[in-house]
Formats: structure tokens, C-alpha cells, sequence
């Protein structure tokens, strides 16, 4: 893993597919003093992503690739990493799985951010299938990602209390609350812990 040392800011790069809501928490964090990373680089799959206005508003680099071709797609997504000398990438809402090959290429240096308690809940539509299993609790997880869906280390997890009157859509605002501080930590933690 990539370590923060002193003053000079990691070069990271947000992988995003929708709203970017955990991008815009990590801009902001990302100018902080205390922050390790610097974004530099924000790719998408997703033309239409509306997180895409945030590399405007902030002034940063943005990549676009429908990943028709997931190889020819990665290989240009590396070849952008290596010009922006990228040490570290954030998934953010990315709904494309990456290739065993592309993590092995940043291995360590990939996190990703998760809507449930993992291991519980991995895949899509954790919120619905929180809610219809009757659970008491739930909230977000911080990974290193590896080349199995929603299974690398743990960095970080926070849980909140679902109440009776909770429903997917409401936790699933909750819970985004919960993402945009945790994300920070996470990467603080990571970066000057291991
Ligand atoms: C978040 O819930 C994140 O955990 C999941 O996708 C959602 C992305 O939201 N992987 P946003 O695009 O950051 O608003």
C-alpha cells in the first residue's frame, strides 16, 4: 500500500457511475490540510453520470469510457493513470467490475465503498434486501477491493440503527450520510496506518 509521508498529497483518482455524492465529500476533504490525497482525475463509465459537474465546478480532469470493451477500456484507464502519475484510486458509485488484471496492476491501492455491513449484504440493492430481512442495523463499509465482488480487507465500518418507520429509500439516505465521513476516515486511515 501506498503510504502518505509529510506534506505532498497522494495522486488519487475517483471512479464514479452516478450521482457523486461521495466524490463531492472527497473533493472537499481533499483540500483540507490534514487530507493525504490530492484528486487529480475522475473517471467515468458513465457519460451521463451527473457527478461528471463536480470535475467542472472543481476544475478536474475527467475521462470518459463506455467500457463496451472492458479490456480496451481498462488499458486506456491505465495509460491515463500512469500519465497523471495516479498512486491511488476511490471507487465511488462504480458500477463496472474491474478485471483481475487492472486490480493486479494498482494492487493495494483500490478502495471502494460500500452500502451494508459487509460481508453482509455484498452486490446490489443492499438497501431492499436490508429492509426485507428485518434487520436492526445497518450502514457502510470501507475495502481494499480485490478480484472478488465486495471481499477485500475492511478498513473501516460504521452501523446505524434502522427505526420501524424506515424504508429502503430512507436508509439509503442515511446511510449516504454515514459514506461521506466515513470515506475520509477510511482513507486516512489507510494511508498512515498499514
Ligand atoms: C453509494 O451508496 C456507494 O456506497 C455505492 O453507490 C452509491 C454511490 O452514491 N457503491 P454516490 O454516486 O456517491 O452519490
Amino acid at each position: 500500500m501506498v503510504k502518505s509521508i509529510g506534506l505532498k498529497k497522494i495522486k488519487t483518482a475517483v471512479f464514479i457511475s452516478g450521482t457523486g455524492s461521495n466524490l463531492k465529500s472527497l473533493i472537499k476533504f481533499s483540500f483540507l490540510n490534514k487530507s493525504p490525497i490530492k484528486i487529480d482525475l475522475i473517471i467515468t463509465n458513465n457519460i451521463k453520470a451527473k457527478g461528471l459537474k463536480f470535475a467542472k465546478i472543481y476544475k478536474i480532469k475527467k475521462k470518459i469510457y463506455n467500457f463496451k470493451n472492458k479490456s480496451v477500456s481498462e488499458k486506456f484507464i491505465l495509460k491515463d493513470l500512469k500519465t497523471n502519475k495516479i498512486d491511488l484510486i476511490c471507487l465511488a458509485g462504480f458500477m463496472k467490475i474491474l478485471s483481475k488484471d487492472f486490480i493486479n496492476n494498482f494492487k493495494g491501492k483500490i478502495l471502494n465503498i460500500h452500502p451494508s455491513l459487509l460481508p453482509k449484504y455484498k452486490g446490489l440493492n443492499t438497501h431492499m434486501r436490508v429492509i426485507k430481512n428485518n434487520e436492526k442495523y445497518s450502514g457502510c463499509t470501507v475495502h481494499f477491493v480485490n478480484s472478488r465482488l465486495d471481499s477485500g480487507k475492511i478498513i473501516l465500518q460504521k452501523k446505524i440503527k434502522i427505526l420501524k418507520k424506515d424504508n429502503s429509500n430512507s436508509l439509503k439516505k442515511k446511510v449516504l450520510k454515514l459514506e461521506h465521513k466515513i470515506y475520509p476516515e477510511a482513507i486516512t486511515k489507510a494511508l498512515t496506518s498499514l
